[in-house]
Formats: C-alpha cells, sequence, structure tokens
C-alpha cells in the first residue's frame, strides 16, 4: 500500500504539472486517500489521470483559494477591529503610534497568539532560534504583523506604522506545531487554537462601544465577561441573544472546535446551526464583523434572539459584499481539511481496539457516533435530555439540541475538556458520565478501554 502511494506520486510528478496543479493535488489527496481504501492498485492510475482532470483542477483552483480565504481574508473586518475597536492601537502600544503599553511578543504568545514561520526570513528565525530577538518589545510584534506571521491577524499599515487591522479564520480554527519555539512554527490549518484567549485580546481595545451598544452595557461589563471566557474560547451567540452567564453563573462561552473532519457531517457548531457554509457566512458577517451579505429569517425570533432580531442579523446587506464571492472555495478548502492521525505511540492499540468493540457494542456510542464519520449521517441532533446534560446551549440555538460531536482528530483538541463547554476535563471523565446516564455498568477496564479508543481516533 505504502509502496504503490509513493509510486502514484511520483508518476504524477513526472508529468511536470504546474505548481497550482500539484499543491492542488493535496487536496485531491484526500479523495484519493479514500479511493485508496477501496481501489487498491487502481489508484495509481486514477490518481494520475486526476492530475488531468478539468474537475480535478478546477477542484485544485478553488482548492489553494479557500486556503488562501482561509488563513489571510477578513473580508472587511478593518472597519471593526481597527476603525472602530482601534485594536491595532492597544498592539502597537503608545511607543509606536497607539495607546498604553502594547502587547508584546511575549505577550502575545501567553494569549495563544501563533507565528508562522513561513513568513520570517531566513536571519529572523536564525536570531529566534538563539534568543536574540528582543520579545519583550512591542515594535517586534509589529515587525511580525508586517510580516503576515500573525495566524489570523492582519495589519494594515502606512508604512511601518500600523493604522488598522482585521481578522481571518485562522486567528481560532489554527495552531502552528511549535517547531521553532513554543507558539512558533509551521501551520496546522482546521486545528482548535485551544490556547487562544479572544475575549482578553478583545478587552485589549480601547473603545468597546460597539459591543456596550449591542448588549446595553457598561465598558466595565461588555470587558468582565470577555475576560470571563478564558483561553480556548468564545460565545458566538453572545452578540445574537446577548445572554453571558449560565445560570450557574459560568460563563455561556464554548470551546473552539477544530474546523477538520467536517466532510460527510451534516450539522456544523456545537448546537447544529447549519451547514459548513451556513456557518462561514454567519461567522463572517456577524462574528468577525466583515461586510457581506446573510440571510437566515430564524435570527428574527426575538424571544431567543433579541439582539439579533433588533439589529435585523437575519437579514444583513452590504455594498460592496466581500464574503459572498468567497463561500464556494472556502466551503471546499474547509471539507477537504482531515481529522489528523494520532502520534504513532500515543496510544495502546491492543486496548484501544477493546475499546472499539465496547464503542460499538456494550457500551452503545456508535448508535450516535456513527464510525467511520462518528456523527450521523442524517440529522445529527440530540436533546440535552438524551444526553444527560442541561439544555442552556442548545436553546440558544435553532433548534433547540446538541450536534453529534465528530469524534475523529479528538487528541488533537483536548486542552480545554470536552463537550461544547469543556465540563468534562478528560475523556475518562467523559466515560463516566456516559457510563452513569445510560446505566452501561462498565467496569474500571472497560472504561479505560474505551477512553483509550477515543485517543486512538
Ligand atoms: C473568534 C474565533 C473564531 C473565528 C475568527 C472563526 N470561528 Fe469558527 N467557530 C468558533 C466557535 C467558538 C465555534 C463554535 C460555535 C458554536 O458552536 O456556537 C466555531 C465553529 C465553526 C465551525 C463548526 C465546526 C463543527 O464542529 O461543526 C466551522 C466549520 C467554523 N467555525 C469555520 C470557521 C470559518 C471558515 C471561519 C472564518 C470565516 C471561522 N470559523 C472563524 C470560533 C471562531
Ligand atoms: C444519544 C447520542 C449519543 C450517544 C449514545 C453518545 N454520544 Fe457522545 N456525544 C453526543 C452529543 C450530542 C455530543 C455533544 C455534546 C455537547 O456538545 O456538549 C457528544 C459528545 C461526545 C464527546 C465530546 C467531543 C468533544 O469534541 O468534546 C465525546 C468524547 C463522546 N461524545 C464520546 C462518546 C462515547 C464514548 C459514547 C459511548 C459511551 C458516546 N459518546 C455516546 C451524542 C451521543
Amino acid at each position: 500500500m505504502e509502496r504503490s502511494r509513493r509510486r502514484g506520486l511520483s508518476f504524477v510528478a513526472g508529468f511536470g504539472l504546474s505548481f497550482t496543479v500539484l499543491a492542488g493535488l493535496a487536496s485531491v489527496a484526500v479523495v484519493a486517500g479514500s479511493l485508496h481504501a477501496r481501489a487498491g492498485a487502481r489508484d495509481d492510475d486514477a490518481v494520475a489521470r486526476l492530475g488531468r482532470d478539468p474537475v480535478a483542477q478546477a477542484a485544485a483552483r478553488a482548492f489553494l483559494e479557500g486556503q488562501e480565504t482561509f488563513r489571510f481574508d477578513t473580508f472587511g473586518s478593518e472597519a471593526f477591529w481597527g476603525d472602530q475597536l482601534r485594536l491595532h492601537e492597544a498592539i502597537a502600544g503608545a511607543a509606536n503610534g497607539g495607546v498604553g503599553d502594547g502587547v508584546s511578543p511575549r505577550t502575545a504568545l501567553s494569549v495563544g497568539l501563533k507565528v508562522d514561520v513561513d513568513r520570517l526570513p531566513a536571519n529572523l528565525r536564525q536570531r529566534l532560534r538563539r534568543g536574540e530577538v528582543d520579545l519583550d518589545d512591542p515594535a517586534t510584534t509589529v515587525a511580525l504583523l508586517k510580516l503576515g506571521a500573525v495566524l489570523g491577524v492582519k495589519g494594515v499599515f502606512e508604512g511601518d506604522a500600523l493604522t488598522s487591522m482585521g481578522i481571518s479564520c485562522a486567528l481560532c480554527h489554527s495552531t502552528v506545531d511549535d517547531s521553532l519555539a513554543p507558539g512558533v512554527g509551521r501551520r496546522l490549518d482546521g486545528w482548535a487554537n485551544r490556547d487562544l484567549d479572544v475575549g482578553l485580546i478583545v478587552s485589549l481595545s480601547p473603545d468597546l462601544s460597539p459591543f456596550m451598544r449591542l448588549l446595553g452595557a457598561s465598558d466595565e461589563t461588555v470587558r468582565t465577561v470577555l475576560r470571563s471566557w478564558g483561553p480556548g474560547k468564545f460565545d458566538a451567540e453572545l452578540v445574537l441573544d446577548g445572554k453571558a452567564f449560565r445560570p450557574d453563573g459560568k460563563p455561556a462561552a464554548t470551546l473552539l472546535p477544530p474546523a477538520y473532519g467536517l466532510a460527510g457531517v451534516n450539522l456544523h457548531t456545537w448546537t447544529g446551526w447549519g451547514s459548513v457554509t451556513h456557518w462561514n457566512a454567519l461567522v463572517a458577517n456577524l462574528e468577525m464583523h466583515g461586510q457581506g451579505t446573510f440571510f437566515d429569517p430564524r435570527l428574527n425570533d426575538a424571544a431567543k434572539f433579541p439582539i439579533a432580531a433588533r439589529e435585523g442579523f437575519g437579514d444583513v446587506r452590504n455594498t460592496p459584499d466581500l464574503i459572498t464571492s468567497k463561500l464556494a472555495a472556502l466551503h471546499l478548502y474547509q471539507l477537504a481539511l482531515p481529522a489528523p492521525s494520532p502520534p504513532e505511540g500515543s496510544f495502546d492499540p491492543a486496548i484501544a481496539a477493546r475499546g472499539k468493540a465496547l464503542f460499538e457494542g456494550k457500551a452503545k456510542c456508535a448508535t450516535c457516533h456513527v464510525p467511520p464519520l462518528y456523527t450521523e449521517p442524517g440529522w445529527n441532533m440530540h436533546t440535552a435530555e438524551e444526553i444527560g446534560i442541561d439544555s442552556f446551549q442548545a436553546d440558544r440555538s435553532p433548534d433547540g439540541r446538541y450536534r453529534t460531536s465528530p469524534l475523529k482528530g479528538l487528541w488533537a483538541h483536548q486542552k480545554g475538556g470536552f463537550y461544547h463547554d469543556g465540563r468534562f476535563a478528560t475523556l475518562a471523565d467523559v466515560v463516566d458520565h456516559y457510563d452513569a446516564h445510560f446505566q452501561l455498568a462498565l467496569t474500571e477496564g472497560e472504561k479505560q478501554a474505551l477512553a483509550e479508543f477515543l485517543e486512538s481516533l
């Protein structure tokens, strides 16, 4: 199998295809991967043919366009994060034409921002490795922004002066492999950045009046809410319903989910708001505050979404529309992102195999988490009662339900815990919950095996 894959790739490379098509084949490789499983040796030909197929070439182009959008497109959100919130001024600091102390690279890394090593010139990489770069000077952060090296944050410059900034999808849904230093490495698109303290970063803004107006709250209250979220969390529903805290007083924010392994999954987000492309449009318009078009009359429900209904978020029209033309390629790229395989040696295969049998048998997990999607083909939604938790977050969504989480690549988003709000700190806690709720009567060994299987996905 391994050998035939390698042979297939060199065969394709032998055609001297253009860079675009070759890079695009990375996406086709996802398709080819599944072909491999089924078609075996006939693949070599299939993959080679794809390289010349006009449909595959169009897919490759869309893949690259979607990747560009996912990583770098701000959808005009500079008008919000820069012009209104003036977040760039807080980042630059008074010494660099902004306000306050500024955000040093050390601080930026400590609140979870990530640096793309591929954007750093060789000499800077070398100086970073040798510890010769001043990580306490906000001017260094500004320089990193100018290089386009901070994941998901796009600075606007006049000369060396940072005059505005916008954000991209990569801010929350990418991280790096730490290959150069903690927080500095190669991009990992689709991975949830569970280090990122979105609320804390936003709370640095000198002017939070857009949030004060939306929420009808004081500057102090808005800052308190933003600082309540903590690392790896964001509250996408806050600007729709204004609910900042759960009935038990804890923050209403949810964990940043991964944006990989989503192909074949029907409904998305913790509470199943819609398809990937529905949510992309919602996020780009309403959360990132980009300028586009968005239609979802479910948001006109004033009882459920008082802010959204009042503000007309269910029918947003901007001219020019900087979002809609990018949705198709962004959708394709999102679906092309595979869930990463667990590192070798990170789990015990024999114990995981026992866990698999339990998952599909006695523990009944697979009735909802249907392999290999690990969510239901079809309407993948459940009531809070069915899974034995409270309905607070489900009630903040149109269908009032929780979406069965796809579990592939679970190992890569363990920080912050499990379930929408991270209420279960470990996989063992998740298994204990199901054991009690469904009265599974699992032995300690069986519980361990199930958890080991979850590590192997
Ligand atoms: C500020 C952080 C942030 C940014 C920026 C952001 N997202 Fe998200 N994303 C989230 C959170 C939080 C959720 C979960 C929301 C929920 O369940 O209510 C989410 C959910 C998703 C999901 C659903 C994942 C699943 O498991 O079904 C997808 C897909 C997604 N985002 C894609 C994107 C894309 C594409 C962009 C850029 C257009 C983007 N996001 C920008 C935080 C962010
Ligand atoms: C009735 C359907 C159903 C059954 C049965 C079920 N689950 Fe789930 N599972 C869900 C739903 C819905 C969620 C999402 C919960 C949330 O968003 O808070 C979930 C979430 C999870 C998560 C958290 C994923 C994450 O990203 O945080 C894990 C792990 C999990 N389930 C494992 C299991 C295991 C193991 C079993 C069997 C013991 C099981 N599930 C049985 C519906 C089910």
